[in-house]
């Protein structure tokens, strides 16, 4: 992917003899980027941490306008593929850049069902686990495990292999997921069943035991599409950003994508649906909002309001929108839109969104806010959110895996400011 400069910045230093001439690129949406990379033989470095102003690659999967509150997957709106498409037809399109015709769709969704099983062995990992182990702590160990296992898939060089892992993982992580929900209650472990969707085989292995089965309702079925559909991708974001930087060293994808899992695993990124509720649980009632928001707002006060703020969105989140109306939809099909928990949340939003340091922070609420009342209500327990995160985040991680490696890259390897101690000589034990 060459780059040719559409015009240059100048950079004066003080006291340097020449100006330095930076190229800027432009994308095909989205802010103009300055190529910085010269700049090291200039002798300077640029400084940014939390990466606020920096594009760390290029890429064709996800776009995001988070002033305009814009999300676009291979350049279709986040809205339409809520309402139209589908999370395996989401893969595919990650993936392949393109919406799947028939053919391509209907094979698709056979080698994903044919890959959902793991190994036997496998679940032998699960007994080293504490049976209270959170579920991200065993996603973690037995996803990065898998490497042990395809040892037929492992060139990356290699797009078959590429493209067989992609898939291996895609299909694998909800079995991964419900195994680990499975072991922290004791219970058998459920097979995936081949004749449901991504969707309700999750829930079926989550909720259905060997002496009963479950019964999937299909709004609620339509619900964990959508929750897996709305964390399928989001650019550069922490976890996805590690996962390329963990393969930018050539490290096999399935230690990257575990390494994913740690970097979302924060309740700063992925964490934060959990949080949601504990904050929510915390709060207790309507009657204590205001003294919450005083906290948050309150500069020598830790306390955030979870779900609420983004890096990149200083909008509604595009994705927060759909999330509300599913929420919606799935507490009026359980009967349960009193929900103290929602209403408390709907309060929280309406308080939030009107004050003023909300306001001009542009602070809204992000898809955190309500997917953790839905996976709630659909009766998945808070310890899950974040696996079930991940499970929907699959897809983009390797998407953005595959995109790095196809084409030249280089190891990822920021540099710093150094503000440590200057050279200094070792001293001897008995003389300090
Ligand atoms: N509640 C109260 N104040 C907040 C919040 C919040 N949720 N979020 C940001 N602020 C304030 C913050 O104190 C700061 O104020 P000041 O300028 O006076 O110091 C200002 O807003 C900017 O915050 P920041 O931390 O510099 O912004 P950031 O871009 O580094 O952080 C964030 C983004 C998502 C980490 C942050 O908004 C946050 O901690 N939110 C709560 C956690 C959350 O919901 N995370 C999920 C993110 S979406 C899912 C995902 O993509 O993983």
């Amino acid at each position: 992917m060459a780059n040719e400069a559409k015009k240059t910045a100048t950079l004066s230093i003080e006291g340097a003899a020449e100006p330095i001439e930076l190229p800027i690129y432009g994308g095909s949406e989205g802010p103009d980027v300055i190529d910085v990379g010269k700049l090291t033989s200039q002798g300077y470095f640029t400084y940014d941490p939390g990466f606020v102003s920096t594009a760390s690659c290029e890429s064709e999967i996800t776009y995001i306008d988070g002033d305009q509150g814009i999300l676009l997957h291979r350049g279709y709106p986040i809205d339409q593929l809520a309402e139209q498409s589908n999370h395996l037809e989401l893969c595919y399109l990650l993936l392949n850049g393109h919406l799947p015709n028939k053919a391509e769709n209907d094979q698709f969704v056979h080698t994903i069902k044919n890959h959902t099983m793991v190994h036997e062995q496998l679940r032998h990992f699960f007994q080293g686990f504490r049976r209270d182990a959170h579920p991200m702590a065993i996603m973690c160990g037995v996803t990065g495990a898998l490497s042990a296992f395809y040892h037929d898939s492992l060139d990356i060089d290699n797009p078959e292999h590429r493209t067989i892992t992609a898939h291996r993982l895609i299909a694998k992580m909800p079995t991964l997921a419900a195994m680990s929900y499975k072991h922290s209650l004791g219970q058998p472990f459920m097979y995936p069943r081949n004749d449901l969707s991504y969707a309700e085989n999750f829930l079926h292995m989550m909720f259905a035991t060997p002496c009963e089965d479950y019964v999937v309702s299909p709004t609620l079925a339509r619900a964990m599409d959508r929750i897996f559909l709305l964390h399928a991708d989001h650019e550069q974001n922490a976890s996805t950003s590690t996962v390329r930087l963990a393969g930018s060293t050539g490290a096999n994808p399935f230690a990257c994508v575990a390494a994913g899992i740690a970097a979302l695993w924060g309740p700063s990124h992925g964490g934060a649906n959990e949080a949601v509720l504990t904050m929510l649980n915390e709060i207790g009632s309507v009657d204590n909002i205001d003294t919450y928001i005083k906290k948050a707002k309150d500069p020598n006060d830790p306390f955030r309001i979870m779900g609420f703020g983004h890096r990149v969105y200083k909008n509604y989140d595009p994705r927060a929108k759909v999330m509300q109306q599913t929420c919606h939809e799935v507490l009026g099909e359980l009967g349960v839109e009193d929900d103290p928990i929602l209403k408390m949340a709907q309060r929280l939003e309406q308080i939030a969104l009107e004050d003023e340091y909300f306001v001009s922070k542009r602070l809204y609420p992000n898809v955190d806010f309500y997917s953790g009342i839905i996976l709630k209500a659909i009766g998945i327990p808070v310890e899950m959110f974040t696996g079930i995160f991940a499970t929907g985040r699959t897809p983009g991680w390797i998407a953005h895996w595959n995109e790095m490696v196809s084409h030249p890259y280089k190891i990822g390897r920021p540099r710093q400011l150094y503000k440590g101690s200057t050279q200094r000589d070792y001293v001897a034990i008995e003389s300090r």
